[in-house]
C-alpha cells in the first residue's frame, strides 16, 4: 500500500462520524446521499463491514414512500445552511425532502461483490434489497408518473450538480423571492468565487419553500414544480442502478424482476432520445420549457456508465476535444460553452466521481483511448493537488473543501490494484 492510499483511508476514518462519513468537516457536516454511495465503495476496498454500515445508516433516512433524501441530519451542526428547520420535513431521523442521483444500488452491488465474508454479504444484501427496490419504485412513480421514461428532478440539488449551466434556462423562470432568511455558511468556508451565486441560492431556497408548502408529498411536488428537468446524469445513474438491481434480483427478490425489466426498457429508450449528434454528447431536457438543456456537460457522458454504447466513439471524440481545450479531463461543462467557468463549482471544474463513472463507462464500451486518459488525469490531479472537493480543469489546482471523502474513495477505487 502506498502512502497516498494510506492518506485516503485516513480521510475516510477522519470524516467518520460513527456509521456515516461526512463529505468534509464544517462545509458538509451531515450524511449526503450519493456521497455515501461512493464512499461505501471506497470503504469496501479495505473494510467491508464499515462499507455496509455506511449503506445501512443512509437507509435509516429512507422515507415510508421509498425516497432516500439527499441529506440525513443524524446529529446537529450549525455550519451548514439550510438545516433541518428550513426543510421542515416530518421524518425521523431528520432529513431534507428532495433526493440525489441514485448510485446506491450500484454501490451496494459492488460492496456485495467485494466483501470477502460471503455469509455476511448474503445477509446484508438480503436485508437491504427490499429498500433498494422500494426506492427504485419510488423514482418511477414519483418522478415519471406518466410513464414516458423521462424521469424528472425537481431541484438542481437533486442532480448533485447544483449550479450547472444546463439548468440556467429553467432556473431563470424560478422566482428568486424567499420568505426564509438566507444565511449562507458555505462562503465562510471557501471563496465565494468558487461557489454558486447569491441569486442561485435565492432560487434554490424558493424551490425548497414551494415543496415544503406541498407537505413534501411526491405527487403534489411533481405537479407544482416550477423546475422540472429530465437530467441525463440522474437518468443514466438510475438506469445503471436498475441494471445492478436486476442482477441481484434473481438471488434476493425474484418478484421484482418484471417491474425492473419494464423500467429499464422505458428508461433506456428515453435516454436514447436525448442524444445530440451535433454536440456529440447526451443532453438533459427541460420538461416545462420542452427544450433541450442549453449547455453540454459531463453528465452527458454518463449513459456509458449505464451501458448505452451506441455513440461511444463519438463521445470519445467529444471528450478528446474538451480535454484538449481545457487541459485536463473531464471538465464539468464543455469548455467552449459561454457558461463555462473554470473555478465555479459545477460550471467547469473536474469532479472525481464523474470522472470515475465516465472512465468505467468508456472502458466497458471498448474505448480505452478515452478511459485511460480520464483515469490517468484523475489520479494525477489527486496526486498533484490532494483530496480536494474538485479541480480546476485548466491549471489542475485543487479547489473547494479539502480532505474530501468522495475524492479519497475514488482514489482508492482507481488504485485498488496497485
Ligand atoms: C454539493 C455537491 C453535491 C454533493 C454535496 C456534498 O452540494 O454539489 O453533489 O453531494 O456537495 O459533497
Amino acid at each position: 500500500m502506498t502512502d497516498r492510499q494510506e492518506a485516503a483511508r485516513a480521510i475516510l476514518r477522519g470524516n467518520d462520524r460513527g456509521g456515516y462519513t461526512v463529505p468534509t468537516a464544517r462545509l458538509y457536516p451531515f450524511q449526503w446521499n450519493w456521497d455515501s454511495a461512493f464512499v461505501a465503495m471506497g470503504w469496501a476496498t479495505f473494510d467491508a463491514e464499515r462499507a455496509w454500515a455506511e449503506i445501512g445508516t443512509l437507509l435509516r433516512g429512507q422515507w415510508e414512500d421509498g425516497r432516500i433524501p439527499h441529506i440525513v441530519f443524524h446529529a446537529p451542526a450549525d455550519t451548514y445552511f439550510p438545516g433541518p428547520a428550513v426543510w421542515g420535513t416530518a421524518h425521523t431521523p431528520r432529513s431534507s425532502g428532495i433526493v440525489q442521483p441514485p448510485v446506491l444500488a450500484s454501490a451496494a452491488r459492488r460492496v456485495f461483490t467485494a466483501d470477502p465474508d460471503r455469509a455476511r454479504a448474503e445477509a446484508r444484501m438480503a436485508a437491504i434489497f427490499p429498500h433498494l427496490a422500494a426506492n427504485h419504485r419510488w423514482w418511477a412513480a414519483a418522478r415519471d408518473p406518466d410513464g414516458t421514461g423521462l424521469v424528472a428532478i425537481l431541484h438542481p440539488w437533486e442532480s448533485g450538480m447544483d449550479n450547472s449551466p444546463a439548468w440556467d434556462g429553467a432556473m431563470a423562470r424560478v422566482p428568486d423571492a424567499t420568505t426564509t432568511p438566507i444565511v449562507r455558511r458555505d462562503t465562510g468556508h471557501v471563496a465565494a468565487a468558487m461557489r454558486p451565486r447569491e441569486q442561485d441560492y435565492r432560487r434554490f431556497i424558493h424551490l425548497v419553500e414551494v415543496y415544503r408548502t406541498c407537505g413534501w408529498e411526491a405527487e403534489r411536488m411533481y405537479r407544482t414544480a416550477p423546475f422540472r428537468m429530465a437530467d441525463i446524469g440522474t437518468m443514466a445513474i438510475l438506469l445503471r442502478a436498475e441494471r445492478d438491481l436486476l442482477a441481484l434480483a434473481d438471488r434476493f427478490g425474484a418478484a421484482e424482476r418484471d417491474g425492473i425489466g419494464v423500467r429499464i426498457a422505458r428508461l433506456a429508450d428515453a435516454v436514447e432520445r436525448m442524444w445530440d449528434g451535433g454536440r456529440g454528447v447526451y443532453l438533459s431536457r427541460d420538461l416545462i420549457g420542452a427544450a433541450p438543456a442549453p449547455a453540454a456537460t459531463s453528465a452527458g457522458f454518463l449513459p456509458l456508465w449505464a451501458g448505452c454504447y451506441e455513440h461511444a466513439a463519438e463521445m470519445a471524440a467529444t471528450l478528446a476535444r474538451w480535454s484538449a481545450r481545457a487541459g485536463f479531463a473531464v471538465p464539468s461543462t464543455d469548455p467552449a460553452d459561454p457558461g463555462f467557468e473554470a473555478l465555479r463549482y459545477w460550471r467547469g471544474p473536474i469532479w472525481a466521481v464523474v470522472n470515475w463513472m465516465s472512465g468505467e463507462g468508456f472502458a466497458a464500451a471498448g474505448q480505452g483511448k478515452a478511459a485511460d486518459p480520464v483515469r490517468a488525469d484523475t489520479r494525477a490531479l489527486i496526486e498533484g493537488a490532494g483530496f480536494a472537493e474538485y479541480f480546476d480543469p485548466v491549471t489542475g489546482a485543487g479547489a473547494g473543501g479539502a480532505s474530501f471523502s468522495w475524492t479519497a474513495a475514488i482514489y482508492l477505487l482507481l488504485t485498488r490494484d496497485s
